[in-house]
């Protein structure tokens, strides 16, 4: 009973693009306000941001940072967040039955980024429910003109002297959802994406355009509507879009842990839908895949609030903020797994969202910042998942899923850095027996494991909370080896592991 692949830097899958390691920061909640912008907070700097979720953010490793929403998006104003704070305008937010102060905005995005660090850049969305073309290039021209003319010459007389330089847009956020504010048959949608698309272009020809594609797979629309959409806008557009959110349905757990099933299955069928248009076009253009929101959320909780009428306009109320288990940080790390696995077309991702909203990183107004259990893997990702992924092909024992069948007890990934050195990650599903590991390298000269780190304990349910901060930390395995170009490892029941080989 034991699990078993071969590396091979000949077998890849490809280059792993920086950008998959991004994430989310949506007007919800409080991932904006008492999350990442908290005036008056004794960590605040000058412009209010929290520099204690900053530095968590730069440990996180976080990259296109995509905003402002989300829902949100699709009744944002994007004047309204920009100019002096006192003249800005409160506002009713739609999406999510809140109100929008404003006070955090266009700049305070940017600003933000900047102090992040070098890594961070803007993934920025146009509202394409409530707006259209006209309102989409007013912002553009805002944001990226130098100057000289109407809007760029307000953003100078604003403060922001230069250029905030937004390459990669989204193009509205999940059209094909009935909930959507402003939502659209695919044929309105993909006329829509096309038109915007085509005039952004027309003021920088070299912009990134994000078409959206399904809010799920499970969506009635699904693949037909991507296809509707890129028929539209094929060659207008670099990447079509991908959500996706995971919880256990019914209390059936062994289906949850095999959820990265459902999203390579996902990607295959979006890369196929992408391709088959490429073809019928006769296009020798690759769309790429940009799966800009994805996460573990207890969405079922969500709709229980959301259906109870107890939501009233509040200002930066307390919502979505799921704290995550030992169990939900090894599903969270089986969907980096799979995007990993499939980095040749999964070219951006997003994790949903950065701050207090179904997030890595918790806040309390006033109080401290702390990690949730999900923030290790991605951190670990995002360090040592840089480079060239390898093709794992693994032979696993597997168990019965309710959900998806026969799946494989391991899930895994390997990527190799630039200097030659090799990380492997895996996931053992297994909830209460350990999984031993062995892995055949080839033609690659390693020879020492530099560290095995784990994420699993004796309890699932362990989280990270406010009064227990660091409950759940990553640890080192005993007894990893590497001899004569084969690596073994025993992976605890229920665990997430990074294996460092030089
Ligand atoms: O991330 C939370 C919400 O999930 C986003 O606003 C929306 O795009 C999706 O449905």
């Amino acid at each position: 009973r034991t699990a078993r692949f071969t590396i091979d830097p000949a077998f890849t899958v490809g280059e792993v693009d920086p950008r998959l390691f991004g994430s989310f920061v949506e007007h919800l909640g409080r991932c904006v306000y008492t999350g990442v912008f908290e005036p008056g907070h004794p960590s605040a700097d000058e412009a209010g941001l929290r520099t204690d979720v900053l530095e968590l953010v730069r440990e996180l490793g976080v990259t296109a940072v995509r905003y402002p929403g989300g829902n949100f998006v699709s009744g944002y104003r994007w004047e309204d967040s920009v100019g002096p704070v006192d003249e800005r305008p409160r506002r009713l937010d739609l999406a999510w039955r809140s109100t929008e102060s404003n006070r955090f905005g266009l700049s305070e995005y940017i600003d933000f980024l900047r102090k992040v660090g070098p890594q961070a850049e803007p993934m920025m969305a146009v509202n394409l429910g409530t707006r259209g073309v006209a309102e989409a290039l007013e912002l553009q021209e805002y944001a990226n003109h130098p100057s000289g003319t109407a809007r760029s010459d307000l953003r100078v007389a604003h403060g922001d002297k230069d250029p905030f330089g937004i390459k990669m847009w989204c193009l509205g956020n999940e059209m094909d959802g009935p909930w959507q504010t402003g939502h659209k048959t695919a044929e309105e949608y993909g006329r829509l994406a096309a038109e915007t698309a085509r005039a952004m272009r027309q003021i920088e020809p070299d912009l990134e355009l994000v078409a959206c594609g399904s809010s799920s797979q499970g969506m009635e629309t699904f693949a037909e509507w991507e296809s509707t959409v890129l028929q539209e806008t094929y060659d207008l557009v670099d990447y079509i879009s991908l959500h996706a959110y995971y919880e256990p349905q019914d209390g059936d757990i062994d289906s949850f842990l095999a959820s990265a099933v459902d999203m390579e299955s996902f990607i295959d069928n979006v890369v196929a839908t992408c391709d088959h248009v490429g073809a019928r076009l006769k296009s020798k253009k690759k769309i790429n895949l940009s799966f800009d929101e994805w996460n573990v959320w207890y969405m079922s909780g969500w709709h229980a609030i959301e259906n109870s009428g107890a939501r009233d306009w509040a200002e930066a109320p307390r919502l979505l903020e799921d704290v995550y288990s030992v169990t939900d940080a090894v599903v969270f790390g089986s969907l980096l797994i799979a995007l990993l696995r499939h980095a040749d077309r999964v070219t951006v991702a997003c994790l949903a969202q950065l701050v207090n909203v179904i997030a890595p990183i918790m806040t309390e107004p006033g109080g401290p910042a702390w990690r949730q259990t999900t923030f290790f893997p991605f951190a670990q990702a995002s360090r040592y998942g840089r480079g060239e992924v390898l093709d794992v092909r693994v032979d696993s024992p597997t168990y019965g899923t309710k959900r998806y069948g026969e799946a494989d007890l391991l899930h895994a990934t390997a990527v190799r850095a630039d200097d030659g050195t090799v990380t492997v990650f895996a996931v053992n599903r297994d909830r209460t027996q350990p999984l031993p590991l062995e892995v055949v390298l080839n033609g690659l000269a390693l020879t020492s494991v530099v560290e095995h780190s784990v994420i699993a304990d004796a309890d699932p349910d362990a989280r990270n909370t406010l009064d227990d901060p660091e409950r759940v930390t990553p640890h080192q395995a005993t007894g990893t080896a590497l001899r004569d170009g084969r690596l073994t490892a025993v992976l605890e029941p229920l665990s997430w592991n990074v294996i460092r080989l030089a």
